[in-house]
Order: C-alpha cells, then structure tokens, then sequence
C-alpha cells in the first residue's frame, strides 16, 4: 500500500515562443493532468531563448524527481535545434517517444511508451473493433511525429502497410486501395470522397486552421463520410486520443521510475 501511494506522476510542458497552436495544445495538456490529478508545471519561454538555456532547462528537468515525463511542444522556433533538444531527454522522460533510444524500441516491438497520436489512433481502431491484421492500410504522410511511427504500429498489428508523401505517384489509387486510411499531411481537406475506397475506415489526424479561424482535418468530412465505414471528425477525433495517450506516457513514466 505504502509503494502504490508514493507514486506520483508529474509533467513539465516547455513551449518556446508565441505559435498559438501550440498555445491551444499545451493549454489542453495541462487541463487534462489537473483534471486526473497529475501534477504538471508549464515552463513558457520566449522566442528569443537560447538553445543552451533550453538544454539546461531538460537537464534540470531530467534530474527532478517531481518529473516523470518531459515534453517540448514542436515545432520550436527555427534558430532552435528541435533533434539536439529531444537528443537531451532522458528517454526514460520521454513521454512523446521521440527519442531515438525509444524510436528503436518501437522499431524492435518492445517499447515502455509510443508516441502519442499514433498510440491514439490504434486505441480507436481497436475501441471500434477493427483489426488492421491482414488489412490494406495506407498513411498519408512520414513525419516522425505521425507518419513513420503510425505505419510502424499498424505493422505491429500485422496490417500490410503502405506510407504515402508528396512524390507519391498514383496518389489517388493508392489511398483508394486502403481499408485502413490514415491522413497526417496537415493540409485542410486533402483527401476527397474519390480517394477513398467505400466501407473504409477513415482516421484524419490533421489538425488546420482555416482562414476563417475554424479548424478542419486533412480529410474533407462531409463527402467522405458518405463512403466511409468510420471516419473520425476534427477537432474531437484523434486530438483528444493523443493528450489521453500522454496521460497514459506519464503514469507508465512514474512507475517505471518507481521500479528503479
Ligand atoms: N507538436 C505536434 N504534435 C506534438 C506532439 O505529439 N508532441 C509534441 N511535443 N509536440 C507536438
């Protein structure tokens, strides 16, 4: 009893600089930890912060037994050098999975902590009953966040994967093969109804915002929905799996850091 009681999680959220997104998802980060009781602290640095000051700030951090998990909001500003940043994480920290200690376990399908949005993706797969083994699943994008680490955890699950960018040729007929689409480009309605295959299962991880200031997915809802067999909306699809997928990062941190 004395152990389990001991155990308590807690997050730093470093956001550098003024990018509003990123404003919106640290504000909902934090919201999320005091609702579940999460101890979190916010570290706001202004745009001009050195890459030298913000290395200190992880090593602090990194040395700070309240801290269970770390989390630098991407992208940085552009004088920052985002790779050296998550290189100085300890990875035992690293409740984004970002790390390349933690991106080779992931590689090897024996990880403490997947990055977040994938995570969240295939907890709504599985929550729907949807088993990707055997399955044509095609993701539209590669970036580390998303892309690459999606493509890796539907293989996982023994889908037969396919990574789409913007040399892809036959765009279209590749995504229309998919029984499993994902869309992570970040460019508002960029998979139409005739790309995709009907009874498909259709996740939009885009997250854009429009002239207007509303927000809108990759995938334009309206018309795909009507082929679709799933489709997850924005904002209130995947963006609420991945702050969830955080929570879960953090609390598995405080125990592994238990155990030690
Ligand atoms: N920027 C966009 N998505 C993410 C994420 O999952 N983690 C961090 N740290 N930054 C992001």
């Amino acid at each position: 009893m004395k152990n389990e009681k001991s155990i308590e999680p807690g997050l730093a959220v470093i956001i550098v600089g003024n990018d509003p997104a990123s404003r919106v998802y640290v504000n909902g980060k934090k919201k999320a930890c005091a609702e579940i009781g999460i101890y979190s602290r916010e570290y706001a640095l202004p745009e001009e912060t050195t890459q030298q000051e913000l290395l200190d700030l992880v090593q602090k951090l990194n040395q700070d037994p309240q801290i269970s998990g770390i989390l630098v909001q991407l992208p940085l500003p552009s004088h920052l050098d985002e790779t050296d940043v998550i290189h100085n994480i300890d990875p035992s920290k690293d409740v984004d999975a970002f790390h390349p200690f933690n991106v080779g376990k992931i590689m090897i399908g024996d990880f403490d902590f997947l990055p977040c949005t994938p995570a969240g993706v295939m907890e709504l797969i599985a929550e729907s009953g949807i088993d990707p083994a055997g399955k044509e699943c095609v993701v539209v994008g590669r970036s580390n966040i998303v892309g690459k680490p999606q493509a890796m955890l539907l293989l996982h699950k023994n889908g037969t994967v396919t990574i789409c960018h913007s040399k892809t040729q036959n765009l279209k007929e590749v995504c229309r093969r998919a029984d499993i689409l994902v869309a992570a480009v970040g460019r508002a309605n960029f998979i139409t109804a005739d790309m995709v295959k009907p009874g498909a299962v259709v996740i939009d991880v885009g997250m854009n915002r429009l002239d207007n200031g509303k927000l809108c997915g990759d995938v334009d809802f309206e018309a795909v929905k009507q082929v679709a067999q799933a489709i997850t909306p924005v904002p209130g699809g995947v963006g609420p799996m991945t702050i969830t997928m955080l929570m879960r990062n953090t609390i598995k941190a405080a125990e592994l850091q238990h155990q030690k």
